[in-house]
């Protein structure tokens, strides 16, 4: 079997995605699946050029916005507006329900967008509540090891 190659894209201000990005990589990481784990910061919609799978590992901030270093990805993908066709992926969103009207709001606007382009959502979002009292990094590991399945299941179906 042909090792999946998986690209966690990170989108943090203070590091917890950062965080997050590194134990999930570290759990998935294997003979099976190839993982890198890539902060926004001066990324373009180039990254996905090519397709391929990838995971949105981000924060939200201000009024529900995207972190600062994930700025100019999300920007150049408003703008440029590349075809995704060939773009699997999953999200990450980390939140603070104590700001109940943009809850995870950087996660679900990445989401928004890259299925406005056309790309594939595999599984749901995970969205994580700061405010739980659990470990981000616990939760995203445990949900990232079911994602990884359903992203081979894919895999193999398209084969
Ligand atoms: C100034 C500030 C604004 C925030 N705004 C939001 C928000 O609008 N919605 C939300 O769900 N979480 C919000 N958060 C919570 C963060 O997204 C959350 O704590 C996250 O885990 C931080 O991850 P990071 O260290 O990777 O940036 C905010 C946090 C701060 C400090």
């Amino acid at each position: 079997m042909q090792a999946l190659a998986l690209t966690i894209l990170v989108g943090t201000m203070t590091g917890t995605a950062q965080s997050v990005a590194q134990e999930v990589e570290l759990a998935l990481d294997d003979e099976h699946t190839r993982v890198k784990v890539v902060p926004m910061d001066g990324l373009d919609a180039g990254v996905f050029a090519g397709g391929g799978l990838f995971l949105v590992c981000s924060s939200t901030y201000g009024q529900g916005d995207v972190p600062d270093n994930a700025r100019a990805l999300y920007e150049s993908l408003k703008t440029a507006r590349p075809d995704l066709a060939s773009v699997r992926y999953g999200v990450i969103a980390l939140g603070d329900r104590t700001y109940a009207e943009t809850f995870c709001n950087g996660g679900r606007r990445f989401d928004a967008l890259l299925t406005e382009l056309g790309a594939k959502r595999i599984g749901d979002i995970m969205l994580h509540d700061a405010s739980a009292g659990t470990l981000p990094e616990e939760i995203a590991v445990g949900w990232a090891r079911e994602w990884i399945e359903l992203a081979r299941e894919r895999a193999r179906r398209a084969a």
